[in-house]
């Protein structure tokens, strides 16, 4: 393939990326979205592996390593839970900020790469090198620690060493500090020292910043390494002159730093605080130390799946809120079934959807798409919390911090001023569970003892499937 061809490829690719993500916006698009980026990121693989820049003699290693890469890729994506997929995506954030720090170092050693270039070149082209490495290590021990974390293979409580702002400040100068030495060696095995002392220290600091943060902040983290890993590949794309890689990552970069930002505004949370850790913590939490307002408050009123059918049948306007134990039980098809049984009969179903409902972004959206719930009945938090006093039943699946009170009632509250969906306001609420187990964040949800509100106890499905046949008795 010829250098002009492999550039317009390149180009369609970068238009298409650009497409993807406009299309990803929208549910309705998104399908549309996938299908723009799939095609991007083919033209992408193909003009690289048969552009000018690859010979035919390194072909048949490029077409091995991408089997054997595609066929784990694959593997793991078929084998993947739902609600693994957290796990799966900081572990491939992790390959990322691998292969960037691998690219420097090659790059660095590479004597092609630095042959005729000036000393200001020269410059340039080391700092890409340093920064790159930087950026991947610290990736590529961050998302490992992620993984673990998400995969509970390591606890999720915070590790708060003494003096931890310090010691990432230390870590800080000595990067800059070595930066230094290095762009002043002469040689490349001088340069391999300060070099290779950085990526240590990259490496520690993060294992040290994500072993830092709470359960309850990890998938702010999640998508903060995300926004990393499009740095990283930017900074890769800058070692080997690879426009569309650097237009790929700075995508990837700035998208996910857009959603760190949005997922930490609905959970109320401030960016540089979750950065800095600590939340969640399990002895010395605002969960054990808060007031009487965590304290369970008087008796929970269980009912059957088939008084909860009398309550649908009688209502008029109905609001879903699915969490994540829809995902975990898998309820959404039956969900589908009892909203279309109930629409037939004339009630207004509509679903309400917080922005870190479930494990991860868009989670609840993606279910209820599979299960073909049509969009316009899908809405986000912001557009139907004012409606929950006009509604007759509020009927909670498998969710519970996200329609929690204790955030809007309870300042000592670990969700204090975290955006809740209101859901006690309705006539009747109804949250459907196992047990009195808490969520995500590890506290006691008010929300079950309130006088309008009744339990159904069970496994999210199950119970809906006798909803389901009351229902339709
Ligand atoms: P959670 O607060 O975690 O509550 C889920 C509830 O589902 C649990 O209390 C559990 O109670 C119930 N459950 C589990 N399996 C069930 C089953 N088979 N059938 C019925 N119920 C079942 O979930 P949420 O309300 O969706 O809130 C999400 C939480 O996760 C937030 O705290 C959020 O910050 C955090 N988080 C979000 C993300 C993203 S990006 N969305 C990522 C990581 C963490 P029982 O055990 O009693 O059944």
């Amino acid at each position: 393939m010829s250098a002009s061809l492999a550039t317009v490829s390149y180009i369609g690719a970068t238009i298409l990326f650009i497409l993807s993500l406009g299309g990803l916006s929208h549910p309705e698009s998104s399908r549309r979205g996938n299908l723009y980026g799939m095609i991007g990121m083919a033209i992408a693989v193909l003009a690289t592996v048969f552009g000018p820049r690859v010979s035919m003699a390194g072909l048949p290693w490029i077409i091995g390593a991408m089997a054997v890469g595609g066929s784990v890729g694959i593997y793991a994506a078929r084998k993947v839970q739902m609600t693994q997929m957290p796990e799966l995506v900081a572990l491939m954030h992790s390959l990322v900020g691998l292969a960037a720090t691998l690219v420097g170092f090659a790059n660095y050693i590479d004597p092609i790469a630095a042959l005729n270039l000036s000393s200001a070149e020269k410059a340039i082209h080391e700092s890409e090198i340093y920064v790159g490495i930087l950026i991947g290590a610290i990736t590529f021990s961050g998302s490992i620690i992620a993984f673990g974390k998400l995969s509970g293979k390591i606890g999720g409580k915070p590790l708060l060493l003494p003096a931890r702002h310090w010691l990432n400040l230390v870590g800080l100068l000595l990067v800059i500090w070595f930066g230094g030495v290095f762009l002043h060696t002469e040689s490349v095995s001088a340069g391999m020292i300060p070099l290779f002392a950085m990526t240590a220290i990259a490496l520690l600091f993060g294992i040290h910043m994500v072993m830092a943060i709470g359960g309850a902040d990890m998938p702010v983290v999640v998508s903060m390494l995300n926004s990393y890993s499009g740095w990283a590949a930017a900074a890769t794309g800058f070692m080997l002159n690879n426009d569309l890689l650097i237009v790929t990552g700075a995508l990837v970069g700035s998208s996910g730093a857009i959603l760190s930002y949005i997922m930490c505004r609905a959970m109320n949370r401030n960016f540089i605080s979750v950065i800095a850790g600590g939340f969640g913590t399990s002895s010395g939490a605002p969960a054990a130390s808060s007031g009487d307002a965590q304290q369970p408050a008087g008796e929970v009123v269980a009912v059957s799946a088939a008084e909860t059918a009398e309550l649908l049948r009688e209502a008029r306007n109905v609001i879903i809120v699915p969490g994540y134990g829809m995902a975990v039980a898998q309820a959404q098809h039956t969900v589908y079934e009892i909203t279309q049984l109930l629409r037939e009969k004339g009630v207004n179903v509509r679903f309400g959807i917080h922005p870190v409902a479930g494990r991860m972004p868009g989670h609840m959206n993606v279910l209820l798409a599979e299960a073909k719930v049509p969009y316009d009945i899908v809405m986000e938090m912001d557009e139907l919390n004012a409606d929950f006093p006009d509604t007759d039943v509020a009927m909670v699946i498998g969710a519970n911090d996200i329609v929690n009170p204790a955030a809007q009632d309870d300042p000592n509250s670990p969700i204090a001023g975290m955006p809740v969906l209101e859901v006690w306001k309705a006539k009747t609420s109804i949250v459907m569970k196992r047990s009195m187990a808490s969520g995500y964040a590890g506290v006691d949800n008010p929300l079950f003892y309130k006088e309008n509100n009744r339990m159904l106890f069970g496994d999210a499905k199950k119970m809906l499937e006798e909803v389901f046949v009351a229902l339709k008795a």
